[in-house]
């Protein structure tokens, strides 16, 4: 018998340096540009919300490899840089520049096979791609397949809710943001490839519908808006 080669390289602990690295640089990202940059005060503009979206969407993912047998590893990696440079760089180059940082990190720390690292980085690089997911490595549909739904269901309803407040809108607007999330959640689902994303986007849109029926039934004059056709 030969010795068994470990496919997966990344130990519990070194996930965990990785977690705080990124972590710790988005906060140095916010706090170290100038003020009246970017709106911050909007949720997901600022580090904290931006590092939540980063666990949920590492959790996610990792739940999709393992159903869909793509490399675990690579997959939670990818997911936690993916949006590492988000509040440094443009949105359009944010992608390329995780990659990047991902590249010297993984570099520098550990002792990673360099297929490894061009797995991660490739995910990273192109997980803001808008064509086919059928196009990308199984990896990097992982990932932004749970991209994709962590902006669907009661978070992304929380997100809409909160951005209402900060546009100053009244409550009576909520069944028509509520209803930007359903139409999000369609654009999801005709996205996704797997059964197991396409299966978390349905339990997620439906818990949205219902959070609008509550809405309607609840609300005087919360007038039904048109939801978007399931197709
Ligand atoms: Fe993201």
């Amino acid at each position: 018998m030969g010795v068994e080669i470990r496919e997966e390289p990344v130990s519990e602990e070194a996930f965990a340096e990785m977690e705080q690295f990124v972590h710790d640089y988005l906060a140095a990202s916010v706090e170290n540009e100038e003020e009246g940059g970017r709106m911050r005060w909007y949720p997901w503009h600022s580090a904290e919300y931006r590092f939540n979206h980063i666990l949920n969407v590492a959790k996610l993912a990792t739940h999709i490899a393992r159903k869909e047998g793509a490399s675990e590893d690579v997959t939670r990696t990818a997911a936690l840089f993916h949006d590492i440079a988000k509040l440094e760089a443009d949105q359009d180059v944010h992608a390329e520049a995780g990659a990047e940082i991902a590249r010297q990190y993984l570099e520098a720390h550990g002792d990673y096979p360099e297929s490894f690292i061009e797995q991660v980085c490739t995910a990273v690089r192109e997980h803001s791609y808008q064509g086919d997911l059928t196009d990308m490595p199984l990896e990097a549909r992982c990932l932004m397949e749970a991209d994709l739904l962590d902006k669907v269901g009661a978070n992304g309803t929380v997100l809409m809710l909160l951005r209402m407040g900060y546009e100053s809108r009244t409550h009576m607007d909520a069944n028509e943001m509520v209803g930007r999330v359903l139409e999000r959640g369609e654009d999801a689902i005709s996205r996704v490839v797997s059964d197991t994303a396409e299966s978390i986007a349905h339990q997620r849109i439906k818990r949205v519908r219902w959070f609008k029926e509550w809405l309607e039934a609840e609300v005087a004059d919360m007038e039904p808006v048109e939801p978007p056709i399931d197709e």
